[in-house]
């Protein structure tokens, strides 16, 4: 679905600049009370350790380009109920008051509601009763960055369903492809 997806952008979009970036070859270290204390300080312009700063400059490095990025495309299995703990790593450095949301006396408020993302996921089960918590989970964290303008693709149900895996694949790989030229 990715593949199909950045095929039909790209013939579609050849001028648009396209960065692609696979969470499992990242170095991605979890959030902690490190990283927590050094994101703290760099906001207080305080000096920080040799470890604070180099989980900073992880930090602060994807979360500059998710900020400069006109247009995101998150690609995502649904494993074990949820997203891979590589993306909600990611999705937890992008929470950086006054880079993504400000706090204001109404509550948060985003700061990227410029952004368009497609949100591309595959799983094997179906999720009609509301359950799934991977689409829903990576859409609750762009709600607090203000990002609105989401296009969803899901591909579902052909580990449940395999005497229709094979068209329910097909269809949403020809969603993909069509969704990608308005995208
Ligand atoms: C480790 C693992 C955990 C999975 N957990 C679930 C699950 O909780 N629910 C579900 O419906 N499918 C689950 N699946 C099936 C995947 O959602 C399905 O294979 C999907 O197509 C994965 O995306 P991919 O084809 O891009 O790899 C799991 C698959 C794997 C490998």
């Amino acid at each position: 679905m990715y593949d199909a997806f950045l095929n039909s952008y790209c013939n579609s979009h050849p001028h648009d600049t396209v960065i692609e970036l696979d969470l499992y070859q990242e170095p991605l270290p979890y959030l902690g009370d490190i990283m927590i204390r050094g994101n703290y300080k760099t906001s207080k312009e305080m000096e920080l350790t040799s470890e604070e700063k180099a989980l900073h400059e992880i930090v602060n490095k994807h979360l500059q380009q998710f900020v400069a990025a006109d247009k995101v495309v998150i690609a995502f299995p649904l494993w074990n109920l949820t997203v891979p703990a590589v993306l909600h790593t990611y999705l937890d450095y992008m929470h950086q008051p006054r880079k993504t949301f400000k706090y204001t006396e109404d509550g948060l408020v985003g700061l990227l509601s410029t952004k368009k993302v497609a949100l591309l996921n595959a799983r094997g089960g179906i999720y009609a009763d509301g359950s799934e918590m991977a689409v829903s989970f990576v859409k609750n964290h762009l709600k607090v960055f203000g990002i609105t303008d989401i296009t969803t693709i899901v591909i579902e149900g052909h580990n449940k369903l395999p005497d229709q895996a094979e068209s329910i694949i097909e269809k949403g790989i020809h969603q993909a492809i069509q969704s990608a030229k308005t995208f």
